[in-house]
């Protein structure tokens, strides 16, 4: 069957080889899978004061992450971190207390960089948050895509074989856990 992925670009610049990864991951995607961006970029800082009245933006993300089968986050990685921006995103989602859209969506976690490790550091302490946010997270095979000049066209063509297989597998794989976590795990209503 269909599946919606909703994936999460971590960087909000412009040029991003991130989204270049996005799109290179939608073209050597299983044909189940439908994709929509879920932008963060319009949400405010996040304070528990918004808890009392959730302005638009923060009920429209979480109900984005919410209408999606599986969440597919691709960022970079800042300060051996993953960016500010994402971070307040994934707030946001996960309040107010007892309404974390979270809860029980797969995900998954991939990333880029021109550094050698791939956003290695980034992605370990992103885990660490979706763990709290109580998200079935695929574990293997991991991806720590080290960025060359060229590597990706920025509409996402792959220009080395290599990469392009594995990246291929990776999605491979993301579909299947996808539909083994909701085979035991149905979406809500
Ligand atoms: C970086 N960069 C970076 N790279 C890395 O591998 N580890 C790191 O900790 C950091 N730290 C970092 C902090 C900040 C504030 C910036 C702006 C950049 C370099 C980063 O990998 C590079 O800018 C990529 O192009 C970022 O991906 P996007 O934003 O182009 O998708």
């Amino acid at each position: 069957s269909q599946y919606k992925v909703g994936y999460l670009i971590g960087s909000l610049a412009k040029g991003s080889i991130n989204r270049q990864l996005a799109n290179a991951l939608i073209r050597v995607s299983p044909k189940e899978f439908e994709f929509h961006e879920i932008s963060f970029k319009d949400l405010p800082l996040y304070s528990y004061d918004y808890d009392a009245d959730y302005p638009p933006e923060g009920k429209a993300f979480k109900k984005a992450i919410e209408d999606s089968d599986a969440v597919l986050f691709v960022t970079p990685e800042y300060n051996r971190s993953i960016p500010g921006g994402l971070k307040n995103a994934i707030d946001w989602a996960s309040r107010p207390w007892g309404t974390n859209s979270f809860a029980h969506k797969p995900s998954g976690v991939i990333g880029t960089s021109p550094g050698a490790i791939g956003t290695a550091v980034a992605q370990q302490q992103l885990r660490s948050v979706l763990s709290f946010c109580n998200s079935p997270q695929m574990n293997a095979p991991e991806a720590y895509i080290q960025f060359k000049p060229g590597l990706i066209t920025p509409d996402g063509e792959i220009t080395d074989a290599g990469t392009e297989e594995f990246l291929r597998n990776y999605m491979a794989e993301f579909h299947q856990f996808v539909r083994r976590v909701l085979t035991v795990l149905p979406r809500k209503g």
